[in-house]
């Protein structure tokens, strides 16, 4: 069975198709499926923002398979590791969990790096492109942490 780890943010346009796209250029798609997917539902179907696609592709990294979805409460079964970006997101998410293993599975992505810190990864939306490229960067340290904890388990 292939691990499944679920990136969240509000939008599911900019933040989480980042996280995605990061973590998923890191592992085995042999024995992970990385998602993401939004707390938002405004733009369902959409691609994920410019800004994003073009951070990921001055790092190598193609997101424009990614689709725009919003996180519903049958995410708790399907993925193993559900990350959240902010605060906001965590809580959003925890009020549709139902179970204590639900819960279990939330995480804030940045507490890879500095455990407890609960520390968040900025809304670039209504900035420019650095603060995209700042939010590549967080995701893109925490992902690796991550990946090795992921490979140091199996
Ligand atoms: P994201 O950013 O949560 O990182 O995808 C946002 C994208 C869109 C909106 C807010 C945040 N919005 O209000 O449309």
């Amino acid at each position: 069975m292939k691990t499944k780890i679920l990136m969240v943010c509000l939008g599911n346009i900019c933040r989480s198709p980042l996280a995605e796209g990061i973590l998923a250029s890191k592992l085995d798609p042999k024995k992970y499926i990385v998602d993401s997917a939004g707390t938002a539902g405004y733009h369902v179907g959409e691609l994920p923002d410019r800004r994003s696609i073009a951070t990921a592709k001055l790092h190598g990294i193609d997101i424009t398979y990614q689709r725009c979805r919003k996180f519903t409460k049958a995410d708790f079964h399907s993925f193993d590791y559900i990350f959240a970006m902010d605060q906001s997101n965590y809580e959003n998410i925890l009020a549709l969990a139902q179970t204590n293993e639900d819960r279990k599975k939330v995480q804030l992505i940045l507490n890879q790096i500095s455990p407890n810190s609960n520390a968040e990864v900025p809304d670039p939306y209504y900035g420019g492109n650095q603060g995209f490229e700042n939010v590549y960067q967080m995701l893109d340290e925490a992902c690796t942490i991550f990946a090795k904890r992921l490979s140091q388990e199996s």
